[in-house]
């Protein structure tokens, strides 16, 4: 099991406090005595505890501006990351993230492991724990995946993405990289913008920015809106998701938008029929540099990557002023870094004292 540690970050990173892009009040921030030993989505974490990541966030963001990116926080921990699907960027950030804080850090994809063998996941992840890993982050094409680690295993399991269910850490780093620019995200209008029913982001997204008090609205083709939506089941008083909108045109989307986030279109939705042609998705709701000018001047432009550059973002945007895309990537290391050191706290997870 791991150990408690129950060091205030500061000490921890040994680092001077990093100015923090907002003020939280964390002095809302729940004890769990239980501890957060699992992040697999954002539906049982309270905006404090979102708020709370964020600020150690803050901390760990400060060492990656360090010149030597090193400090001793995880030292003896083992993180293994268990890909079954394609990643760049969560992959690599959870890498970089572990070995920042100096734990081991080992890498094993589907492809080239004994999975290719027919091993189950349980037994693949039996033989990780074996080998006593204290973290395995997961991603999976299967929804539940990470739930099925978690109830198995003694290991903490981070959510990397499984199918179209959940990413807690893209949306986490998302919130954050808006709070980094806003100072809050209560009251902003946060459009996201494309393949909703598939999309892993969108669903974390949802529940972490309705949380925060963001106006959320979800605009697209009604097909790849997911029927619930489309439907009045939300329209029952305390339904987590009565408040967010849905829109169809584009335009009409944008307007008055703080935050505009476009997703990637997964390109096998045409061949579904849930898409007439990629360019008439493309001209329909592609964020075009015309398009934006409907948004608030100092609108940021969000995508969680891999674009799609020219059919759900022209290049134009993807890499112009009001792109914060890099940024995101970078901000993921930091959000990682804070979510390693979470679950391996598990007294203090979500606390995150501060001196
Ligand atoms: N946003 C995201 O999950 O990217 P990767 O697939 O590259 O990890």
């Amino acid at each position: 099991m791991t150990q408690v540690r129950s060091e205030p970050i500061q000490s921890v990173l040994g680092g001077r406090r990093a100015v923090v892009a907002s003020s939280p009040d964390l002095s809302e921030v729940p004890e769990r005595p239980e501890g957060r030993r699992h992040i697999l989505d954002l539906d049982d974490f309270s905006p404090a505890e979102i708020l709370g990541v964020m600020q150690n966030a803050d901390v760990m963001k400060e060492v990656l501006h360090r010149d030597i990116k090193k400090v001793p926080t995880l030292r003896g921990k083992t993180v293994i990351t268990l890909f079954y699907e394609a990643s760049t960027r969560t992959r690599v950030s959870f890498e970089q993230a572990g070995k920042i804080l100096s734990a081991d850090v080992i890498n094993v994809a589907g492809d080239g492991s004994s999975v290719e063998k027919g091993e189950s996941l349980h037994n693949t992840a039996l033989t990780l724990q074996a080998m006593n890993a204290d973290i395995i982050v997961i991603r999976h094409p299967h929804s539940g995946a990470p739930h099925f680690l978690a109830r198995n295993l003694d290991s903490c399991v981070i959510n990397a993405g499984d199918g179209q269910h959940a990413h807690p850490t893209q949306a986490l780093l998302d919130l954050y990289t808006i709070q980094s620019h806003r100072g809050q995200i209560d009251g902003l209008k946060v459009v996201i913008v494309g393949d909703i029913l598939y999309s892993r982001v969108a669903r974390s997204n949802l529940w972490g920015l309705t949380k925060m008090g963001a106006q959320v609205v979800l605009c697209a083709p009604p097909t790849l809106i997911p029927p619930d939506f489309l439907n009045s089941s939300r329209q029952v008083e305390g339904h987590p998701f009565a408040s967010v909108q849905i829109e169809t045109n584009v335009e009409r989307a944008l307007e008055g938008a703080d935050v505009v986030m476009a997703l990637r279109l997964q390109l096998e939705r045409q061949r579904a029929g849930r898409l007439p042609t990629l360019r008439e998705y493309s001209r329909m709701y592609g964020i075009t540099p015309k398009r934006l000018e409907l948004a608030k001047p100092e609108v940021l432009v969000m995508h969680p990557g891999p674009m799609n550059e020219g059919i759900e973002i022209d290049p134009e945007v993807a890499h112009g002023a009001r792109s914060v895309i890099e940024e995101q990537v970078t901000n993921g290391v930091a959000i990682r870094m804070a979510l390693l050191y979470t679950v391996l706290t598990p007294r203090r997870g979500g606390s995150f004292p501060l001196p």
